[in-house]
């Protein structure tokens, strides 16, 4: 070996060395990202508007595989994941209805150039706030000359894309799902809450047609029409399908879902020489394993073809309309671990076989109309049950006291039990939800309860006539409700760890002080208390620094008397307060001004005395209930900043002066209150499911004994001594859908104006001094259902139109007005229909829509409620129903 040799053999040494190295610092570096897809994130974020700075480490600078969210292929620097969703906090307790905070969250365009990103394989940007989607590309791509038409389209082969999550964009509107079609290799998709307008029949096609797709979540996506848009859909290989809280209207249950044979047509068999049967029609969805159509209009019977969906191990149709029996098919699903049926029409008897699936873990079948008498050994022998529910009128549910079950529940609901509560109750070690109604059972020796309630960390036990003395039993549990039973004595004892405490409907006695004022050594963290119609007497006590954390009270109907104490003013978080019906007196404390988070103040039916106070304009209120008290002096101006005010109920107290001219600052009542609000809240209980409350108010309205709950934006001022004309103000007052002004001494014309008011339903303008003819612009108002202009100057003739919800009983004591519907006649009367409407439909649909309230019901909850109360007709119905609910606190967990 020469010296040359050897010193090339160095040298090709040295540089295998020097590569190594040189490979190894690479390889430790870290990777580059990709020009390429840089370039296009940096494209993506141009539209994005990003208050928080959550993608603020997206600059060119950087890298962008360091990029917040970005993560990339080791070896090649592609982009592979975009992880963006927003983490929003949730508040313990929420008005439905209300938006959650998104100030942190992603907004504006969410473009679609990031399926310019060929290796992108997830892209998650959940609970973001996005308003639009960007379909074209940015003004970038403009200068090619062929600006003046529509930029071109983005495009992409993102054929690795396999997750793809925009869900819970609640304000995100898709008019095209096109892109999809693109995204050869999707596995899942989820676009629940986020709005899809109705031209669903080509987007479903679109999202339907994705070869490997497995799972579809379409939950709250405001869908109406099941029937075309999923007919044609492969859905062979899907094994989610979530399309629950939407608007599927249907009178018989969706039988595409199952049957391949519409496609059978595609499928050509002429030139094939079959021998031997014709294989059996698979179900289309063969291969599902968990499929949801809750919450919808589904109506018919559940089909019998669902026992061949061999796979199935969840299947939830609750709060539809569904009738008939369930079919005994259901039975041999053996792979069954979740069936939800409650909140529907089912009758029949309940097949035996269900609870004997081994796997099942939740049998959900309350509140529905089930018949005949089930055997809990029968019915229930799964060892894996966790979840129990069934309550149905007219079923019997007979419990062996020896048995022994198999399971540890973890839930039970039952109602309508009779006689005997199942003994094997006591044996539920692991029990923590506990829900009985409507049930005529003894609960034995309560001690024994009481002593089984500590393990529980809910229970809810309404309407149930149990008989006994609660006086110092301990309460423990997160929630305690036991209203409407015969429970008697004086305040029970609670514990550091309740949350919820409800005793409306009993009767207890004496005062509220053992409970609230006994010496504490712990911070409370107690946030509802309802203990209405509860006999309840003395004072109000002052107390109340001790309860800091509470956000609703409800002491209604009670013999409570004193003045409201200061210590009030201690709870910062308190939202409602209902102190109706008692004999409270005195003057609202000045305290009060404190509890800046109060919406609703209820203190109708007292004997409260002074001025309104002026400081009310500071607080938040939606509800101001102050009616038959004795208030006196002006309705002072600081009302009109109350931007959220929707009902103003001063009814029956000594009000004078002027109706201020300033009602217009009140932007709520500008608009239909029905569309944004409703009157339930939830309620967030550490390491629990969610509570749903109600927080309504109720408003009687004279004449005609509706109840208006707090969607109705309702002024009745009526029974004061308010004098001057009526500011034109308040009739421009849009969104008006209740006005009472009767019982004052107002005088000046109704303006023309008022024609304007299109959703008024009631006006009450009786007993005043209004004089002038009524404007012809009043029957513009068509959904008027009660109108009272008797009593007053009024002259002229009645016009044509105006006879919707108008008696002559509407007239009269206006010596001067003539035409129908009084019998004194003007010249040219003419004939006129009345169209009123019948409200029976309206009753049921209420009635059902009521029972919709339960578990599992949240999402449910506005896909039913919204499209009701904007069904006009019905909305008479709907508060005639709620009267019936009188004062309801509600209390279910979701
Ligand atoms: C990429 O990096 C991750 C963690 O740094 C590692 O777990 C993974 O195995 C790497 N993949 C390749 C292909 O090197
Ligand atoms: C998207 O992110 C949210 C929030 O972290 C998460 O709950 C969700 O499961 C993610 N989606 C996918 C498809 O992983
Ligand atoms: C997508 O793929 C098709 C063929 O696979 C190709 O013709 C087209 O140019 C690709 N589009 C983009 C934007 O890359
Ligand atoms: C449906 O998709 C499967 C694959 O998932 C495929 O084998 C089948 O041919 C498709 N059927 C129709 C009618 O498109
Ligand atoms: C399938 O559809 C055909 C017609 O579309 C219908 O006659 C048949 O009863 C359906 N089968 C099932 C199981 O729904
Ligand atoms: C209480 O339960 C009984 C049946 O036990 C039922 O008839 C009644 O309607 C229930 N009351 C309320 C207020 O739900
Ligand atoms: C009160 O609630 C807080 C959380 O909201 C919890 O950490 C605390 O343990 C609760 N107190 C009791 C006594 O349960
Ligand atoms: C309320 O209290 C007063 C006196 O405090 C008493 O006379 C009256 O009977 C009580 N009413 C009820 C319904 O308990
Ligand atoms: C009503 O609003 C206007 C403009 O927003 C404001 O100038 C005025 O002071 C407000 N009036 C009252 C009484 O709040």
């Amino acid at each position: 070996m020469d010296a040359s040799q050897l010193s090339i053999k160095l040298f090709l040494l040295s540089l295998l060395c020097t590569i190594i190295m040189f490979k190894s610092v690479t390889w430790s570096s870290k990777i580059h990202c990709n020009q390429k897809d840089m370039n296009t994130l940096l494209h993506f974020k141009q539209g994005v508007i990003d208050p928080s700075g959550m993608i603020s480490s997206w600059f060119p600078k950087l890298d962008c595989c360091q990029w917040k969210g970005v993560k990339c292929d080791n070896i090649t620097g592609r982009v592979t994941q975009l992880h963006l969703p927003c983490h929003t906090n949730q508040p313990k307790f929420v008005d439905i209805g209300e938006k959650d905070d998104k100030s942190n969250c992603l907004t504006g365009k969410f473009s679609l150039t990031f399926l310019e990103l060929e290796f992108l394989s997830y892209l998650n940007f959940s609970n973001n706030d996005f308003k639009s989607m960007q379909y074209r590309s940015m003004s970038s791509h403009k200068c090619d000359g062929l600006s003046r038409g529509n930029p071109p389209l983005l495009s992409g082969n993102s054929t690795n894309l396999l997750y793809l999550d925009l869900s819970y964009n609640f304000d995100l509107l898709l008019d095209n799902l096109q892109w999809i079609s693109h995204l050869s290799s999707l596995q899942y998709l989820n676009l629940g809450g986020v709005h899809l307008l109705h031209k669903e029949i080509d987007w479903l096609q679109s999202v339907t047609m994705l070869p490997s797709l497995l799972e579809l979540h379409l939950e709250s996506c405001q869908l109406e029409n099941i029937y075309p848009s999923l007919h044609y859909a492969n859905l062979t290989s899907l094994q989610v399908l979530n399309l629950a809280d939407n608007s599927f209207l249907s009178d018989e249950f969706p039988s595409w879902l199952f049957n391949l044979s519409s496609d059978i047509s595609q499928i050509d068999l002429s030139q094939n020489q079959i021998h031997g049967q014709l294989p059996k029609i698979l179900p289309k969805l063969r291969s599902i394993k968990s499929l949801i159509l809750s919450s919808n209009y589904l109506k018919g019977i559940i089909p019998n073809w669902f026992g061949q969906l061999e796979q199935l191990q969840e299947l939830d149709l609750s709060n539809n309309f569904l009738s008939g029996p369930i079919p005994e098919s259901l039975g041999n699903i053996s792979s069954l671990i979740e069936l939800i049926l409650e909140l529907n029409e089912l009758n029949g008897s309940l097949p035996d076989d269900l609870g004997q699936l081994f796997n099942l873990e939740t049998l959900l079948v309350s509140k529905n109309l089930f018949t005949g008498i089930v055997y809990d050994r029968n019915l229930l022998s799964s060892a894996n049950l966790k979840q129990f529910s069934m309550s149905s009128p007219a079923l019997i549910f007979d419990c062996d006291p020896e048995w022994v079950p198999p399971f540890q529940l973890i839930l039970i609901y039952l109602g309508y039990v009779k006689e005997k509560l199942p003994s094997w109750l006591f044996t539920q070690s692991s029990l923590k939800y506990l829900h009985i109604r409507h049930s005529i059972v003894s609960f034995g020796p309560l001690d024994k309860f009481w002593n089984f309630a500590t393990q529980l960390e809910y229970y809810n036990l309404f309407n149930n006539t149990i008989n006994g003395d609660i006086t110092n039993v301990l309460l423990s549990s997160k929630v305690v409700a036991l209203s409407s039973n015969n429970l008697r004595g004086g305040m029970p004892r609670i514990s550091p760890a309740v949350v919820v405490l409800i005793l409306d409907n009993n009767s207890l006695s004496g005062s509220i002080y053992p409970l609230l004022c006994d010496k504490m050594t712990y911070k409370s963290n107690l946030t509802i208390l309802s203990m209405s119609n509860t006999n309840l007497s003395g004072e109000l006590t002052d107390c109340w620094n001790n309860w800091k954390s509470l956000i609703f009270v409800s002491l209604r109907h009670n013999n409570l008397t004193g003045k409201i104490p200061r210590s009030i003013g201690s709870l910062f978080d308190l939202r409602y307060l209902y102190l109706k019906s008692n004999k409270i007196f005195g003057e609202v404390p000045f305290s009060l001004r404190k509890c800046k988070n109060l919406r609703i103040l209820d203190l109708s039916h007292n004997n409260i005395s002074g001025a309104i106070p002026s400081w009310l304009g500071q607080l938040s209120f939606r509800g101001l209930q102050l009616r038959s008290n004795q208030f006196s002096g002006n309705i002072p101006t600081q009302i009109c900043e109350l931007r959220s005010l929707v009902v103003i109920d001063f009814e029956s107290n000594k009000l004078s002066g002027p109706i201020p001219n300033c009602l217009r600052n009140i932007t709520a009542m500008l608009f239909s209150y029905i569309s944004t609000h409703t009157v339930d809240a939830i309620l967030k209980v550490p390491g629990m499911r969610r509570l749903r409350f109600g927080t309504g108010i109720s408003m009687l309205v004279k004449g005609n004994e509706l109840q208006y709950h707090m969607m109705m934006n309702a002024i009745d001022l009526s029974s004061n001594n308010l004098s001057g004309n009526v500011p034109l103000e308040m009739y421009m007052l849009t969104g008006l859908q209740s006005l009472n002004l009767s019982h004052n001494q107002l005088m000046g014309t109704i303006p023309q104006e008022i024609g304007n008011m299109l959703e008024l339903e009631e006006i009450d303008l009786s007993r005043n001094n209004f004089s002038g003819e009524i404007p012809e612009s009043m029957s513009a108002l068509h959904y008027l259902a009660v109108l009272n202009l008797s009593f007053n100057k009024f002259l002229g003739k009645i016009p044509l139109g105006t006879q919707l919800g108008s008696t002559n009983l509407s007239y009269i004591g206006n010596p001067d007005l003539c035409g129908l519907p009084l019998t004194k006649i003007c010249p040219h009367e003419e004939k006129s229909h009345n169209t009123k409407l019948t409200e029976e439909e309206c009753d049921e649909l209420y009635s059902s829509f009521y029972m919709g309230l339960g578990i599992g019901f949240f999402m449910g909850f506005w896909g039913v409620f919204g499209t009701i109360l904007f069904n006009r007709r019905c909305r008479h119905a709907y508060f005639r129903f709620l009267h019936q609910m009188y004062d309801y606190v509600i209390q279910k967990i979701i």
